[in-house]
């Protein structure tokens, strides 16, 4: 495979080191890569049915029904971890696939033997896992029973959570409970667009976020009254962050809100005083007393609840793609998507015509992760920060990925910069994806793996591309 390194710009951190410390993973979730959507025991998810039910609204009317069919090929995605020098590889547990019946009065044995076949293989081969409890595929039972927006989901996260840690973690070091908050509550409940397909915003959203914060912090509560003794392990949780900047001097007010909006799932965990941001509360709260409504629409925490969600993380994990210039809405909209309530702020979020457009959203912007990062820290601390993911995806299919090449070396040099330059405390970085997966509403279509998957193909063939082995070559000098 011949790399155009000569077609890349060279970095100005080359020959740099990371920490010795400082860990390479890549990452994939259970919906996007397993497949094996009904074999043994295993129950329906929210994306199992979306998917059946809706094929209109995923780009190439696919399904993760065979997706990469990693149920069966776990050894292969292993070897091509292992073929990387990756230290870690996240990966998540379908809910419906240990317990199917979503409760916890049932664990599947077929479920818990793939998932053990992959931590040991795993480790056996030097590879750490990272698991992520909660990668979107609720169980469709407890959809159907209101699911994120039911406020037991605490209790039945709270229980799953308990297997999970029972059955794994002696192995399993590095937990993280939800994968994008943003995602599960903003994304889906202000478009309707995506699993479970409910159009609620502003309300669906907001009670969707109170539980989830609920839930995480059950989960994080368990794990250090009845684990953490034993096991010694970090439970986290995976926020996706967008950077924003103003988009002309008069709208840093406007830019500092969007933030605080950005944190509004690190706020009640990460914060010195909890609870919601005060300043987007406060926002919301008003606009729901306007709005007629006799209580805000984001449902308040209990002076209670405040602490017991505060300070319910070991580590902070990141996702961080891209970035956006905010402005007040004037309906010229070039969304990102619909955060939690940037219908409340009023917000456009903008592209700068000077940044590279990548597919649909994923216009690039290195230094914006450097500033997160930084930004993290001044609002947060000097908490430890995992970056859990940030990729790059393509329309084609092609191995000779330059653009991938380029978009990774240029935001692994921010991330060094934030490290070496600024002191963020960032201790690992992790590649979306290994493999080429069902991207969600985009199907097949995009392409974010650093080893192409023929999914034309029964086999599911897997070829890693130039990206592969530029990375490898990171990993293997850790440096750029
Ligand atoms: C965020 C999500 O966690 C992941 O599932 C998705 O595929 C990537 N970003 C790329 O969109």
């Amino acid at each position: 495979m011949v790399m155009k390194i000569s077609a890349l710009t060279l970095s100005s951190c080359s020959g740099k080191k990371f920490p010795p410390d400082f860990k390479f993973g890549a990452a994939t979730a259970a919906y996007q890569v397993e497949g094996a959507w009904n074999v043994s025991d295993k129950a329906a998810s929210i994306w199992d049915t979306f998917t059946h039910n809706n094929p209109t609204m995923i780009a190439d009317g696919s399904s993760g029904d065979v997706a990469c069919d990693s149920y069966n090929l776990w050894e292969t995605d292993i070897q091509l971890a292992k073929d990387m020098g990756l230290h870690f590889y996240r990966f998540s547990i379908s809910w419906p696939r240990l317990l199917p019946n979503g409760f916890a009065n049932k664990i599947s044995e077929d479920g818990t033997r793939y998932y053990n076949n992959l931590i040991d293989g795993l480790l056996a081969n030097g590879i750490e896992p990272l698991v992520t409890l909660y990668h979107w595929d609720l169980p469709q039972n407890l959809q159907d029973l209101g699911g994120m927006t039911n406020p037991l989901l605490a209790e039945w996260f709270g229980a799953y959570s308990r297997v999970a840690f029972t059955l794994f973690g002696d192995r399993v070091k590095t937990w993280a409970t939800f994968n994008e908050p943003v995602s599960i509550c903003g994304l889906t409940y202000e478009t309707g667009y995506i699993a479970p397909g409910i159009y609620s915003p502003g309300i669906g959203s907001y009670i969707c976020a109170k539980n989830l914060m609920m839930a995480h912090a059950t989960s994080y509560r368990i794990y250090d009254k009845e684990f953490r003794a034993k096991y010694n392990g970090k439970v986290g949780i995976v926020n996706n962050h967008v950077w924003y900047a103003p988009y002309s001097s008069e709208y840093e007010d406007l830019t500092y809100l969007a933030r605080q909006l950005g944190f509004i799932y690190s706020h009640p965990i990460y914060s010195k005083t909890g609870g919601w941001p005060p300043s987007v509360e406060g926002i919301i709260a008003k606009n729901s007393e306007e709005e007629g409504y006799p209580t805000s629409r984001l449902p308040k925490f209990t002076a209670e609840e405040i602490e017991f969600v505060k300070g319910t993380a070991d580590y902070y994990g990141m996702n961080l793609y891209t970035s956006r210039l905010v402005r007040e809405a004037n309906n010229s909209t070039f969304f990102l998507w619909p955060t939690n309530g940037d219908l409340d702020l009023n917000l456009d979020l903008l592209a700068d015509p000077s940044w590279e457009v990548g597919l649909d959203w994923l216009v690039i912007h290195p230094p914006g992760i450097r500033a997160q990062l930084n930004l993290i820290r001044e609002e947060f601390g000097d908490v430890e920060i995992i970056v859990t993911e940030n990729g790059f995806s393509t329309s084609s299919d092609e191995l000779d990925d330059v653009t991938r090449i380029q978009y990774l070396r240029d935001y692994l040099e921010q991330v060094l910069l934030a490290i070496t330059e600024d002191g963020v405390n960032v201790t690992g970085y992790t590649a979306w994806s290994l493999l080429d997966n069902f991207e969600w509403n985009s199907g097949y279509t995009s392409k974010f793996g650093l080893v192409r998957v023929n999914f034309t193909d029964p086999f599911r063939s897997r070829t890693p591309r130039a990206s592969a082995e530029y990375y490898a070559d990171v990993i293997r000098h850790h440096s750029l």
